[in-house]
């Protein structure tokens, strides 16, 4: 900065607004620190490793340590989500959990909402900044809209358990990636057997590319039923409109309201 360190000229400022509103616009909403750190060497630093070859190696200088592949990470992801015995369980798994990197820019943990021995679990994408901020998901304009759309068929969240695929908020609410999902899908897949729901019900294409296995777009596959394996019991699983989009093409609820419909069907079906 030119002159006085102390002052900013105005050239300066307007270069620091658009630099800001960069920022935003490509989902940067939140500051984690005020200089870059690589977490990578930091972890390395916390536990030197030494090899055979040279013992002192680490102590002169620390290595970062490789990453985990990620077949490691679905490794570990699978051996700590099948260790968990019961929902508290699962959910102390997620919090030692250290394969996700959403985990470090994210506030808490999203684990889940509304009645675990609800026979209707619902599935989003990924905790928004609401649901960041209160630790559960599908509070805000989504959340809200989502209460009326079970309302319209006589639920509420007494009658259904709520999670996502994806546990912790993505910065700028993007969308997660197919790592960050396949991290957690371990998880969410286990969630599903201790919730032991009669339905599943996924919401958008994240959820419903991930459990359902398809890269079929949302508005070909929703409102159809499906099967969804929870550990070698089938059950019937359906795609709907996600809330969020609802709430930006409103002329699209007319097809949410038809797959309310199948799931009331459905629910009749299968009884209590
Ligand atoms: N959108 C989601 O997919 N999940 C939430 O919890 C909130 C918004």
């Amino acid at each position: 900065m030119a002159g006085n360190s102390n002052s900013v000229s105005a050239d300066e400022t307007r270069a620091l607004a658009w630099l800001l509103r960069w920022y935003a616009e490509m989902g940067v909403d939140l500051a984690v620190d005020a200089e870059p750190h690589d977490r990578f060497a930091e972890k390395d630093l916390e536990k030197p490793r030494r090899t055979a070859a040279s013992p002192e190696s680490a102590t002169r200088r620390p290595q970062p340590l490789p990453a985990l592949s990620a077949d490691a990470t679905t490794q570990s992801a699978r051996d700590a989500a099948a260790a968990a015995r019961t929902l508290d369980e699962l959910r102390a798994e997620l919090l030692a959990f250290e394969g996700c990197a959403l985990k470090a820019t994210a506030t808490q943990l999203v684990f889940a909402d509304g009645n675990p021995e609800a026979k209707i679990m619902i599935v989003g994408e990924a905790p928004g900044a609401d649901e960041d901020r209160l630790g559960r998901p599908f509070v805000g304009r989504a959340g809200q809209l989502l209460d009326k759309m079970l309302a319209a068929i006589g639920l509420d969240r007494r009658h259904v358990y709520i999670a996502n695929v994806v546990p912790w908020r993505p910065p700028g609410n993007r969308t997660p990636t197919p790592i960050e999902t396949s991290a957690c899908l371990p998880f969410m897949r286990r969630q599903i057997e201790l919730v032991h729901p009669k339905i599943l019900v996924c919401l958008g294409a994240a959820a419903t590319q991930t459990l359902l296995g398809t890269r079929e777009g949302i508005m070909r596959i929703r409102g159809r039923w499906h099967e969804y394996d929870m550990a070698g019991t089938k059950i019937p699983a359906i795609a709907m409109l996600h809330p969020a989009y609802l709430l930006r093409q409103p002329s699209h609820k007319k097809f949410a309201w038809q797959d309310l419909r199948e799931l009331a069907k459905m629910i009749k079906k299968v009884g209590n």
